[in-house]
C-alpha cells in the first residue's frame, strides 16, 4: 500500500489521490514553506504523506534534523463541529476504537457519534455513597453500642434516628470523594503530556480546530488507509504523529525532578517552623494574626474600664442577689431546716402554700424533672431505669410512694434537701429547679403518695 520510493500512498479514491498528488507536486515545486502555507487554505487538503522523510530536513512539523520515532497515530482537522461529528461516526462505523476527538468547546452528540459508552461514574458514586452510609452507621454502632457503650440519660446506645446525621455526612463525604477522584482517574487525568502536543495543528484544538486523532495501536490502523478514510470523511488536513525517536526524551525532563524536590522542601518549611516553635522557648511576644479578636473592647471584672464614671468594670453586688452557697436567713424555705432539724410542715412563704395552683405547678415540674427516673406514678419505673435495664445494667431510683421504702415518712425538709442536693446516684437539682418549684414538687409527691396508699399513713 505504501510505496516509500515515490512517497505516494495507494488510494482508490480519485479525490484523495488527486489531493495527495497535488500536495506532493507542490511540495517539490514550491518547497516546504509553500506546503505549510496550505494549512491556512481550507480548499487544499494538506496531507503529510505516510513515511515521508524529508530530505531537506524539514517536513513542517519536525523542527530538528532527526529521524522520527515510532508512529503514534494520525491527527485530522475538520472545519466545523458538525464535520467532526460526522467524521467521528464514520471512523467508529469503520470499526476503529482507539481514537479521540479534540475541540475548543464541548460538541453535542460527539460521544454518541464516537460510540463512547455512558460513564460508570454514577455507579461508582453510588457505591461510594452506600459505603459511606454503611461505614457511618457501623462506626457509630461500634463506638457507641459495642466498644464503649455509655448510658446518657437512659437513651438507647444504638438508635437509627440519632445516627442519621453522621451517616448522612459520611455518605456525602464518600460520594464527593468518589466523584472527584473517579472523574480524574476515569479521564486519565492529570495528563501533562501527549504525543499530539508536538503537532502545530493540535494547538488549534483550543482555538478553532476540530480534531480527530487515531492511534496506531488500533487494530484497524493502517497509515494510508486511515488517512484516506479521514480525508474522505472531510478532513481539511491530516498529519502523522511520530513519537520521539529517542526514548529518553519521552521521559519527564530531569529539571522537573529538581523542581519537585525543591517545592517539597519549601512546603515543609512552615511545618518545620511550627515544630521548632513547639520545642523551643522564646521571650518575644505573641504574633497576633487577628488583632481585633485577641484584643476585644470588653469589660473584664477587676480591670479598668472607662465607660463607667468610677473607671471600674466591676459593678459590685446587685441588690437582692443571693450567691449560690451563701447562707440565707429563711432556712426553712431555702434549706428545709428548722432549728437544725428537717422542716416537717411548710415554709411560711406565701408563694409555697399548699394550693391547687401550687399542686398543678408541682405536677408539671415533677413530670419534667422527676418522672424520667421515678416514673409518673413515683414507683421508680421511669424510662431511664427501664432503658438501663434493657442494656443489662441496673439503675434503681427510689420508689417514692411505697411506705416500706421510707420516703413516705420523710419530713418535707428532707425531701427538699434530696431534690436540692441529690442523694447517692441521684444528682441534685438546685441548679435547675428554683426553690419555690421544689416545694411545689414536694406537694405533688405527697399527693402521689396518698393516691398510692388510700387510707394509709398520710
Ligand atoms: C436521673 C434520675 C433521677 C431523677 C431525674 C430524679 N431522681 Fe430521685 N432518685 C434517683 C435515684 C437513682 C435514687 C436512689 C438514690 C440512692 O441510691 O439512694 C433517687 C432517690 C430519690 C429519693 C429518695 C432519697 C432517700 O432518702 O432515699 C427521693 C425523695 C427522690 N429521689 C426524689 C426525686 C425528686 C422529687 C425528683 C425530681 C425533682 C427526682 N428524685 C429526680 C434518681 C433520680
Amino acid at each position: 500500500m505504501i510505496d516509500d520510493d515515490d512517497n505516494t500512498p495507494d488510494s482508490d479514491d480519485p479525490e484523495v489521490k488527486a489531493a495527495l498528488d497535488k500536495q506532493e507536486t507542490k511540495d517539490v515545486a514550491e518547497g516546504p514553506a509553500a506546503a505549510l502555507a496550505h494549512d491556512a487554505d481550507p480548499a487544499v487538503v494538506v496531507v503529510t504523506a505516510p513515511g515521508h522523510h524529508d530530505d531537506d530536513g524539514d517536513d513542517g512539523d519536525d523542527e530538528d534534523d532527526e529521524v522520527p520515532g515510532e508512529l503514534y497515530g494520525v491527527l485530522a482537522e475538520f472545519d466545523s463541529p458538525g464535520a467532526l461529528v460526522r467524521a467521528a461516526r464514520k471512523v467508529k462505523d469503520a470499526g476503529y476504537t482507539e481514537f479521540d476527538c479534540y475541540s475548543p468547546f464541548p460538541v453535542h452528540g460527539i460521544d454518541e457519534a464516537m460510540g463512547i459508552k455512558r460513564t460508570i461514574l454514577p455507579l461508582l458514586v453510588f457505591g461510594g455513597g452506600i459505603t459511606g452510609t454503611v461505614g457511618g452507621m457501623f462506626l457509630q454502632w461500634w463506638m457507641n453500642a459495642y466498644d464503649w457503650p455509655w448510658n446518657v440519660g437512659g437513651k438507647p446506645t444504638w438508635s437509627i434516628p440519632a445516627n442519621i446525621p453522621i451517616a448522612y455526612e459520611t455518605t456525602i463525604l464518600l460520594s464527593v470523594l468518589t466523584t472527584f477522584f473517579g472523574m480524574w482517574i476515569l479521564n486519565k487525568l492529570p495528563q501533562v503530556w501527549h504525543p499530539f502536543f508536538k503537532l502545530d495543528r493540535f494547538l488549534r484544538a483550543s482555538d478553532d480546530g476540530f480534531l480527530l486523532g487515531i492511534e496506531a495501536r488500533d487494530k484497524r490502523f493502517d497509515q494510508a488507509r486511515t488517512t484516506e478514510l479521514l480525508v474522505k470523511a472531510g478532513a481539511t488536513g491530516v498529519d502523522p504523529c511520530h513519537l520521539d525517536s529517542d526514548p529518553d526524551r519521552r521521559k519527564l525532563p530531569t529539571f522537573l525532578y529538581g523542581v519537585i524536590v525543591v517545592t517539597t522542601i519549601l512546603a515543609l518549611i512552615p511545618l518545620a517552623l511550627i515544630a521548632k516553635a513547639r520545642a523551643t522557648k522564646s521571650n518575644k511576644p505573641h504574633y497576633h494574626i487577628f488583632e481585633d479578636m485577641d484584643f476585644q473592647p470588653k469589660a473584664k471584672s477587676d480591670a479598668p474600664f472607662d465607660a463607667f464614671a468610677d473607671g471600674r468594670a466591676n459593678r459590685g453586688e446587685i441588690a437582692g442577689t443571693v450567691a449560690r452557697g451563701s447562707r440565707n436567713d429563711d432556712t426553712a424555705f431555702h434549706y428545709g431546716l428548722q432549728n437544725g432539724q428537717w422542716l416537717t410542715g411548710w415554709p411560711s412563704v406565701p408563694t409555697v402554700q399548699p394550693t391547687p395552683e401550687l399542686m398543678k405547678r408541682g405536677q408539671a415540674r415533677y413530670d419534667i424533672y422527676c418522672a424520667p427516673c421515678h416514673g409518673f406514678d413515683g414507683q421508680g419505673h421511669g424510662t431511664v431505669p427501664e432503658r438501663v435495664k434493657e442494656s443489662g445494667g441496673l439503675y434503681a431510683p427510689q420508689n417514692l410512694v411505697d411506705p416500706v421504702k421510707g420516703v413516705v415518712e420523710q419530713p418535707n425538709g428532707q425531701l427538699f434537701n434530696t431534690i436540692s442536693n441529690g442523694r447517692n446516684t441521684m444528682l441534685g437539682y438546685a441548679g435547675q429547679i428554683p426553690v419555690a418549684d421544689r416545694w411545689a414538687i414536694i406537694l405533688y409527691v405527697r399527693a402521689l403518695q396518698r393516691s398510692a396508699n388510700p387510707g394509709g399513713p398520710r
